[in-house]
């Protein structure tokens, strides 16, 4: 039986290093999502085109190869550092909201799944559209300052230095978009279990999840 675990939330959620965490306990690998929305985001500005243009959009994801592996590869060409960038970042929910783009890329999220028999994907519809038959699904939340801080440090680890509230701001602004689109808008799942990360340890909240894959799995 595959074993599939969807964690959605929103950006500053801990959705990243909780699934890292909970792949390498399971011995899965760990799809971001996230990060081929933003590949496609970055061919679209790259290319010229339109952010807001729903079909040249959709052209562009079809194009394009996006490997995600340690780095990410579009094209070939390393844009691990491109796509965290305040570019790609302004414009990634307008792309993702075309419900034409999100047709091209749940399909090789699909396929990227079956190819593997399972992993742990993280995004914004895994629970909802993506697998809605996960084995496990959580959906993290975090306090906004909480979630603030944790964008703030990763723009600084990346050597981007920005203001907290610059931060805040752009957190509302994408939590508003990405929640507000027609299409898999980011919601909660009726059967995910929701998990506030603010002031919990990382290995708490990887242990958690791990032990109810073991305990799903176990019960089949
Ligand atoms: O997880 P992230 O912040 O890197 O995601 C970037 C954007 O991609 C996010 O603002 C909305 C979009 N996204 C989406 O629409 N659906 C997903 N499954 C994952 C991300």
């Amino acid at each position: 039986m595959s074993v599939v675990v969807a964690i959605d939330g929103p950006s500053g959620s801990g959705k990243s290093t909780v699934a890292r965490g909970v792949a390498d306990a399971l011995g899965l690998d760990v799809l971001d999502t996230g990060a081929m929305y933003r590949a496609v985001t970055q061919a679209v500005l790259a290319r010229g085109a339109d952010p807001h243009d729903a079909a040249a959009c959709a052209q562009i994801a079809r194009d394009v190869a996006v490997d995600l592996g340690e780095r990410v590869l579009l094209d070939g060409v390393d844009v691990t550092s491109a796509i965290r960038g305040p570019e790609v970042t302004g414009a990634v929910s307008t792309v993702s909201a075309h419900p034409e783009v999100r047709s091209v890329l749940v399909d090789r999220q699909r396929s990227w799944v079956e190819a593997r028999h399972g992993g742990v994907v993280e995004g914004r519809d895994i629970g909802t559209v993506v697998f809605s038959d996960a084995t496990v699904k959580v959906f993290l939340t975090a306090s906004d300052d909480e979630r603030a801080r944790r964008r703030q440090r990763d723009e600084h680890d990346a050597q981007r230095e920005v203001d907290v509230a610059e931060v805040r701001d752009d957190l509302a602004r994408r939590d508003h978009l990405d929640s507000s689109r027609q299409s898999s808008p980011l919601k909660a799942a009726p059967d995910a279990e929701a998990m506030d990360t603010t002031g919990r340890s990382v290995t708490e909240v990887v242990d958690h999840i791990v032990q109810r894959v073991r305990a799903a799995t176990k019960a089949d």
